[in-house]
């Protein structure tokens, strides 16, 4: 959850770590801090509640000087927000700058023992235990490297680590143990980075024209840089040749396309991230879903018994939204589950069972956790992800890559979108393979995908009236989000949009579940949005809408171009364009994400970092 940038190099620190933590404070911004080894040798830290801003600019008046430092943004888990809490956290001879992503497990019990041995705590970190158990070890004259990796033997959990030693100042240590915590190592002309995430280490990777060479640290390495280059090794110090990534030019460009918010440029990217999700999967003239290299043979899909999709958060709600397209499309009992309920169940699950992980990141704890459950059980499993070398691709036997590029707003837009439409492809592949589907069928079902980026794009275009509707509905301070079948998770995704980043209460709703309870909630202040499009359940949303009306309630409704009878009903309506009901969720999405967004710029709120989440949350 939190951030991580170290560096060595022959240029000034400072500016190079600070903007690594910026292009991290996606993953936490409770408080950040700074440690540079100065031109005499000596540590020195700054730190600040709060964002990394807060510690002054990337080429301000007073930056610390030094060619090898590290940094961190925290997501607080042991102790509040403050001063004493905020990495880099040092020992008491203040030898080493430790700064960590993840949870010490262990720590009371080693912080206990570490006291009874003399050791001065300063903060409630389960963090400071690292670096005195370091110094420990440099007390009984190891090496920085072995002291760290000895300290590395003592902790228990996921985590990543990263370390400086003042008189060692050419040199970074970095571990990875367990899941939680990903570690990137880059190394150019006589520079090393390391960061928790390839956005921070962009500043020395992008110098490189032709894209740079990264090494992702697996669970139990460890890398250790120094100007001339890294060494990595395993727990025993037994040495690594690992192999590296090739990073293209085009994944080391981060910035908001001229938006005023990562969020909104995102959105806009919506079209494409449909376009590259469908790239090389369909064939349009044969009339049939491609899903190379998918490891189910043809008997075994056909032999399955049961689908169960995960996921947390947005990644549940295109779960959900594909436990439908697997049942009407793939013809097969299909369940959703957050994986965090499901990684502590004992669900029976065997090897005619798919089990399809959804996740942006592919690195959330506790997605992951649920995946290394399911393969324990032997279920087969794939994993929907945008992240590329994610610990879900390395868990899963299969990965079906979103290509949506990176996302960087904290509300995930692109990536659920792109969620659902490999959750159309998937539904299609299985319903195809398993004759549920006839040719035709099929035929159908991919002419309606190819044309999901332009309607995506038509939605798009209809923002200028969106803003005018977040006006009008920004004063409210509580909002009921209904949708029935297939759009009930869709209502669930707009109230999360609109919550998370505006702080409005807002509740997802099946719309059928409103009578038995909810509806006492109406009243002149509660505002409705209603997913209704003309399907199926058409009548039943409209029954929902006048129950709301008779009691005074105000209702945005989300209808079908031309739809005349809803229009006269609801206060406000935002119209989507007629469309297949596999396609409904991805199109009457995309208005309820900016509405969240102009909502919350218009209540001043910081919308692509909104307060006490985290991008990617890698602890439980
Ligand atoms: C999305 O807007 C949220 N910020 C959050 O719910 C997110 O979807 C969740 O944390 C899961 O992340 P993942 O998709 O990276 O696994």
């Amino acid at each position: 959850m939190c951030g991580i940038v170290a560096y060595v190099g022959h240029e000034d620190a400072w500016p190079i770590i600070f903007e690594g933590l910026q292009r991290l404070e996606y993953r936490g911004y409770d408080s950040a801090g700074i440690a540079v080894i100065d031109p005499n040798g000596e540590l020195q830290f700054r730190k600040t509640v709060g964002k990394v801003n807060g510690l002054g600019s990337a080429n301000g008046s007073n930056p610390l000087h030094g060619w090898a430092g590290l940094g961190h943004t925290r997501w607080a888990t042991h102790g509040k927000p403050s001063h004493a809490n905020a990495h880099p956290h040092t020992d008491c001879q203040n030898q080493v700058a430790v700064v960590h992503n993840g949870i010490v497990e262990n720590y009371l019990e080693l912080k206990r023992q570490l006291q009874a041995e003399g050791h001065r705590f300063a903060s409630e970190t389960d963090t400071e235990v690292i670096t005195h158990l370091v110094e420990e070890g440099l007390d009984q004259g190891l090496s920085f490297e072995d002291a760290f990796l000895r300290m590395g033997h003592a902790i228990k959990g996921s985590q990543a680590i990263t370390a400086i030693m003042q008189g060692q100042e050419g040199k970074i240590c970095a571990m990875r143990l367990g899941y939680a915590g990903g570690i990137v190592v880059a190394h150019t002309d006589g520079q090393g980075i390391v960061g928790s995430d390839l956005p921070a280490v962009l500043p020395i990777l992008r110098r490189d024209r032709n894209g740079g060479r990264v090494g992702f640290l697996e669970s139990g390495e460890m890398a250790v840089v120094t100007r001339e280059g890294v060494d990595y090794c395993d727990m025993d110090g037994k040495r690594l040749n690992k192999g590296l990534r090739t990073v293209s030019p085009e994944e080391i460009v981060i910035d908001k396309g001229g938006r005023r918010h990562f969020m909104l440029k995102e959105i806009m990217e919506q079209p494409q991230a449909v376009a590259s999700a469908l790239r090389e999967r369909v064939d349009f003239d044969a009339g049939r879903v491609e899903l190379p290299g998918f490891p189910l043979s043809s008997e075994e899909v056909i032999n399955l018994q049961r689908v169960v999709l995960i996921g947390c958060g947005t990644s549940l709600n295109a779960a959900m939204i594909g436990r439908h397209l697997i049942e009407t499309l793939g013809g097969l009992p299909a369940e959703a589950e957050a994986a965090s309920e499901y990684r502590y169940r004992d669900p029976y699950i065997d090897d005619r069972t798919l089990v399809v992980s959804i996740g942006q990141s592919g690195e959330t704890a506790d997605t992951v956790g649920a995946m290394q459950m399911v393969r324990e059980k032997g279920a087969r499993l794939i994993t929907i992800c945008n992240a590329e070398d994610s610990q879900a691709s390395r868990v899963a036997e299969y990965t079906l890559q979103m290509r949506s590029g990176i996302e960087i707003g904290v509300a995930s837009t692109k990536t659920f979108i792109a969620s659902l439409t490999i959750l159309n492809l998937l539904a299609t592949y299985i319903g195809q393979v398993r004759g549920y589907l006839s040719a035709e069928d099929c035929r159908r079902l991919v002419d309606d995908l190819a044309n999901a980026p332009r309607l995506v794009g038509e939605l798009l275009s209809h923002d200028a009236a969106y803003q005018r509707l977040a006006r009008q509905y920004s004063k409210f301070n509580h909002f009921l989000f209904l949708g029935r079948g297939i759009n009930t998770p869709v209502a669930m995704e707009g109230a999360l949009k609109l919550k998370e980043i505006s702080y409005i209460h807002a509740e997802g709703y099946p719309a059928g579940e409103m009578k038995h309870g909810p509806i006492a909630l109406i009243d002149t202040e509660m505002a409705t949005v209603a997913i209704a499009p003309k399907n199926g359940l058409y009548d039943k949303v409209l029954n929902n809408i006048k129950e709301v009306k008779a009691r005074n309630g105000t209702v945005l409704a989300v209808i079908t171009e031309g739809d005349e009878d809803l229009a006269s009903e609801a206060d406000h309506t935002i119209s989507i364009p007629q469309a297949p009901d596999q396609l409904i969720p991805m199109l009457a999405t995309v208005p309820l994400q900016l509405l969240a967004y102009h909502i919350a710029v218009l209540r001043g709120c910081d919308v692509d970092q909104p307060r006490n989440l985290a991008k990617t949350v890698t602890v439980e």
